[in-house]
């Protein structure tokens, strides 16, 4: 049916690597009770959906740096979304693979490769010490078997970065060293989609950044905007990602960072800001100064980022960064983030961590 549909506008959420479908599905029935054709529906449906799946799944791949998709389970039966996967995959330098369909609708071969994994790390267990947790999700499962040393993405050498959504390059400004942040069309989704959250993320970027920098946090300098090319000009920020220099420093250290991160993201916080996208990615340690760490943290990509000041939303902010901790560096992540949320605000610490809990266990967003 969606095949013979044009594009309706839905709503497209995105957090950090997660989404959120619970605003889409009742846009859509509100459309068909506004009369909208069903065709247009099931395709604008079909398109917004599976660009979010795309757009969090390349958002992992750039976070990690990996240079591997897998598309598997029931859904990777659709061709459209294979396809749209494909693309991104393409377009990001990284390799596409899908098992056979016969394993792909199999839950039992699924189950039966994470036991594995888990045999591995855990050794046996006795069967009589095994049951089942029927409501248990896979996010849940804590995987101490990721490893994060080998097969990193190769980029061209034009590229300074490529980020999760855009293609950075080095420049200058008026004799000052830039970053030009580009957010380039992404050819996996349609035109309407593409267009519309590039201009208006590039938009909210450039308005966030500059209020962030109020709150007193430390921002890149935002030098120009291009809303017909979809990029932003900023200060260049000389140092190392906070998600590479985590686990190559000492206790003390990492304690050290992890208090600056949870007293700056208190500072937006306050302001009623929510990042939308906190990873160890969006964080600088400026000039690798670790004999002042808590001057020297850079906050920049707000480009999911929006103006709340619902606990909800902070909480959701705070679970987005734990899950990036714990796709860099399992063994650290917990500890780390502990010392984070201490930071963030000592005297509401559990009422915080209940909430992001509420939230995780939840499974989903509501905004
Ligand atoms: N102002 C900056 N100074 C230095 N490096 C930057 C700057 N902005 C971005 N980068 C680099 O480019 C990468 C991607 O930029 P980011 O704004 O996070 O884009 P995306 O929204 O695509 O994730 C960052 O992880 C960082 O390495
Ligand atoms: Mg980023």
């Amino acid at each position: 049916m969606a095949k013979d549909g044009s594009y309706i506008d839905l709503p497209y959420v995105v957090k950090g690597m997660d989404f959120s479908f619970s605003g889409l599905l009742s846009a859509a029935l509100r459309a068909h009770k506004n009369g909208e054709r069903i065709e247009d529906i099931c395709y604008s449906l079909q398109e917004t959906a599976f660009a979010m799946l795309v757009e969090v799944t390349e958002r992992a791949l750039a976070h990690t740096e990996k240079d591997e998709v897998l598309l598997c389970g029931g859904v990777s039966a659709n061709k459209r979304l294979r396809e749209m996967m494909q693309i991104m995959a393409e377009e990001h330098y990284a390799k596409f693979y899908m098992p056979e369909m016969k394993y792909s609708g199999d839950n039992g071969v699924m189950i039966a490769w994470l036991g594995q994994l888990m045999y591995k790390a855990y050794g046996p267990l006795k069967i009589e010490d095994t049951n089942i947790i029927q409501r248990f999700r896979t996010d849940e499962v804590d995987a101490p078997w990721v490893d994060n040393r080998k097969e990193k993405l190769n980029l061209p050498k034009e590229l300074k970065a490529k980020g999760a959504e855009s293609d950075i390059y080095e420049a200058k400004w008026l004799a000052m060293e830039a970053i030009v942040k580009n957010r380039v069309s992404k050819s996996y989704r349609i035109e309407e989609i593409d267009n519309k959250i590039r201009k208006a993320r590039t938009k909210s970027e450039a308005k966030i950044l500059s209020d962030v920098k109020k709150t007193g946090v430390r921002t890149p300098v935002l030098y120009d905007v291009d809303l017909e090319d979809k990029s932003i000009i900023m200060e260049k920020i000389n140092g190392s990602l906070v998600k590479d220099v985590m686990s190559n420093i000492d206790d003390e250290k990492r304690k050290e960072l992890a208090i600056a991160i949870g007293e700056n993201i208190k500072a937006f916080h306050d302001g009623d800001i929510i990042h939308g996208d906190l990873t160890g990615s969006n964080m600088i340690l400026i000039d690798d100064n670790l004999d002042n760490i808590s001057d020297n943290l850079a906050i920049f990509d707000f480009g999911l980022g929006k103006y709340s000041d619902l606990l909800e939303d902070k909480a959701a902010d705070l679970l987005v960064l734990k899950k990036s901790f714990q796709s860099i560096d399992y063994d650290i992540a917990t500890e780390t983030f502990n010392w984070i949320l201490e930071a963030y605000d000592a005297l509401n610490q559990s009422k915080m961590a209940n909430k992001i809990h509420e939230i995780e266990s939840r499974g989903r967003y509501t905004h």
